[in-house]
């Protein structure tokens, strides 16, 4: 926790909040991967101090593999010392990997079941978000599903506050959260036990598509489309 106020001072840009995620708001992004069948692959991005981390690593199964993507030094450290170290000592049967990147530049194997975010998206241009957005889908298989975070009514809060530029930036922003949950059938719940507020959403790649049939080359593991 600590950790976190201090890098949230060092670099709000980035860290895009004061303190970490509760576990309620966990719970909600990690939801998909309770219902995804065989050896999964999930990826997760901006763990900061690890809510969402800790969350999935109890949920890991013989088999799957787990990459995690976290740009600022300070938190990679404080996520190999609290969590990963001690989880790779008794689990050498999954794989978990943490590469100190921004996702935009991160070398990753792709075709993930589940990728799970949390980066300040409010926090950045329109144009980073889209190819950020672009970048994890790709990274998505078929059928897979990308979940998200932002905090309930945010753009509203700040939108008399940044000026007539940051306003036309927030609503870029806003643009391309609707275009995406139109068109990867996004669903979204509000999680009140979180401070402030937030909207977790999940999109799905390609929802609607038999997961079966678009199996990884060469694979011949059973995966389901989470709930
Ligand atoms: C709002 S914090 C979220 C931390 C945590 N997931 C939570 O909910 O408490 C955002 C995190 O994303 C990281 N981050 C920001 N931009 C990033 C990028 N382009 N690639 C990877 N990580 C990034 C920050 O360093 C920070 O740890």
């Amino acid at each position: 926790m600590l950790r976190f106020v201090r890098e949230a001072f060092r670099d709000i840009r980035h860290t895009g909040s004061v303190w970490p995620s509760s576990p309620a708001l966990a719970k909600a992004m990690t939801k998909g991967m309770m219902a995804m069948r065989g050896e999964r692959r999930i990826l997760e991005v901006g763990p900061g101090t690890g809510p969402f981390t800790e969350r999935i690593l109890k949920q890991l199964r013989r088999g799957d593999r787990f990459d995690i993507v976290e740009m600022n030094p300070a938190f990679c450290r404080e996520l190999e010392r609290r969590l990963l170290k001690g989880f790779r000592h008794q689990r050498s049967d999954i794989d978990v990997v943490l590469h100190q990147a921004a996702i935009q530049d991160a070398d990753l194997p792709g075709e993930y079941d589940l990728v799970v975010c949390g980066l300040p998206f409010n926090n950045f241009p329109p144009t980073l978000v889209r190819s950020i957005f672009r970048r994890m889908m790709r990274l998505l298989r078929d059928g897979g599903e990308l979940a998200y975070f932002e905090y309930a009514g945010v753009r509203k809060i700040k939108a008399p506050l940044v000026g007539e530029r940051g306003r036309q930036r927030l609503k870029g922003i806003a643009y391309v959260g609707e275009s995406l949950r139109r068109r990867f059938d996004g669903r979204q719940e509000l999680v009140l036990g979180n401070l402030p507020p937030a909207l977790a959403t999940r999109l799905c790649k390609g929802a609607g598509a038999p997961p079966a049939r678009k199996r990884r080359a060469g694979t011949s593991r059973r995966r389901g489309r989470a709930a």
